[in-house]
């Protein structure tokens, strides 16, 4: 199948973000991070940035939003880039088939996490990036990889976002002291967990959040570049991890890697052909994006794009 052209698929966006906007059941905005359970549910945007530098948009594209568990596709990058394969040692590769803030696996493994995306990996991934380092290093490190990519110096952390996600994070301070009791953290809890607070609480629209991805859709002209074997394995880790137990039938349904957040972004990529950002803050059972998701099946559809 031949892509379609710009104009195409400019249309296709806007009439999608149309049908998009006239449905009422939304899902439910995450509601166990307080400052989350405020926003209003009945939002859509959709950004595709393109090979050639241009993005297409439609709905809310100018609207900042909490990118939470998509900002642990960038950590993962940038520890792959400090510490290469030694990452491995700690976190593995496989789906877990659990929720994304499960427990039970861990006793089971020895606090070895399946995998980075889950938030027990996503907690030893960060561990890894701040080793030897201040949190405010270490996400001074994450915002410039995130600005470059993005081409956008207006990428900012949301501290009220942070905070909330802190008063609250119990079960994120759980599974961080049940690593740390596998010896599976190597600094102080409290620093992993506020780090990971504060980079879950990166604001971004999803024409940024686009234009961050084209690292991962490894445009030749995109402003960063990750080695090419890189790119493919994070590619690899999102298609079969990145929704977490419901990663399975989002590549059933849309064939692309994507990585969601309960913010209800979720960043897709369609190797040397697209990346794109859709976001509606209403969740499905999984805690990923509802209308999200819908949308991608919807994109994966009319393009041709899915890798199968
Ligand atoms: O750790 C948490 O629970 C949140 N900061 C991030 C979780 C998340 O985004 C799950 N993704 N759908």
């Amino acid at each position: 199948m031949i892509s379609p052209t710009p104009e195409a698929l400019q249309s296709f966006l806007d009439e999608l973000n149309g049908t998009m906007c006239d449905r009422t059941d939304w899902g439910r905005v995450a509601d166990y991070i307080p400052e989350l359970a405020d926003v209003p549910v009945d939002q859509f945007a959709i950004s595709v940035a393109l090979p050639d530098g241009q993005v297409l948009s439609a709905g809310r594209n100018d609207q900042p939003f909490s990118i939470q568990s998509v900002s642990k596709v960038f950590t993962l990058a940038c520890v792959l880039g400090r510490i290469g394969d030694q990452l491995w040692t700690r976190v593995g590769r496989e789906p877990s088939g659990t929720s994304f803030d499960s427990i039970v696996l861990l006793e089971r493994e020895k606090g070895r996490p399946r995998n980075p995306f889950i938030n027990a990996g996503a907690l030893v991934t960060t561990d890894a990036l701040l080793e030897r380092r201040m949190p405010r290093e270490t996400l001074a490190e994450l915002l410039h990889f995130l600005r470059g990519a993005a081409e956008d110096d207006d990428i900012h952390i949301d501290k009220a976002v942070a905070l909330s996600e802190k008063s609250t994070g119990h079960r994120n301070a759980a599974l961080a002291h049940y690593l740390a009791s596998f010896g599976n953290l190597r600094n102080p809890a409290e620093l992993t967990l506020g780090t990971y607070f504060h980079q879950c609480a990166i604001a971004m629209t999803t024409d940024q959040l686009a234009r961050a991805g084209r690292v991962l859709a490894r445009f030749p002209d995109a402003p960063m570049q990750l080695s090419p074997q890189r790119a493919r394995r994070i590619n690899a880790l999102m298609m079969t991890c990145g929704h977490y137990d419901g990663s399975g039938d989002f590549a059933f349904r849309v064939g692309l890697p994507g990585k969601s957040g309960v913010g209800g972004g979720i960043l897709i990529i369609a190797p040397g052909k697209a990346s794109i950002a859709v976001w509606s803050p209403g969740l499905n059972n999984y805690g990923n994006s509802k209308v999200g998701t819908e949308a991608a099946d919807h994109v994966a559809r009319f393009t041709g794009w899915s890798v199968f």
